[in-house]
């Protein structure tokens, strides 16, 4: 008994503590790297992360939205804008190295 009993509780542990970071919901599409935590914060309070992640960009791409949206009022300093550069021209460049499903 102690057995079945167990695995709900580590399986709930588990998602809590994930829901401590980020919580559960459209924002999951973004894969974990360093970076997320960042895009989570200043990208998704005027959209969901799927929006930002339908289309693929270059780097240059990249860089004129990202400054199209800290222009619009996303809260990043230079230096996290530079980690979330990396971060998507990483995971959502034209040749990607996750592949989001
Ligand atoms: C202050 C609100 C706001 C914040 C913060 C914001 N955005 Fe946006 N974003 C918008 C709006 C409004 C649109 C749709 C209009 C447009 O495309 O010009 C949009 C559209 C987009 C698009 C689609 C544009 C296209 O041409 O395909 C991407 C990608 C995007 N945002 C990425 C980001 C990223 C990355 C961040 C975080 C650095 C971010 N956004 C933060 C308001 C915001």
């Amino acid at each position: 008994m102690k057995s079945v009993l167990s695995l709900p509780v580590i399986a709930w542990l588990a998602l809590a503590w994930s829901g401590v970071a980020i919580a559960a919901g459209p924002n999951d599409v973004l894969p974990e790297a360093p970076g997320k935590t960042l895009v989570v914060k200043a990208c998704t309070s005027c959209h969901q992360a799927p929006q930002i992640v339908t289309k693929r960009h270059t780097s240059d791409e990249w860089d004129e939205l990202l400054a199209k949206m800290v222009a619009r009022g996303a809260a990043l300093t230079e230096a996290e804008q530079d980690q979330v550069f990396d971060y998507l021209v990483a995971q959502f460049g034209p040749e990607p190295r996750a592949a989001v499903r």
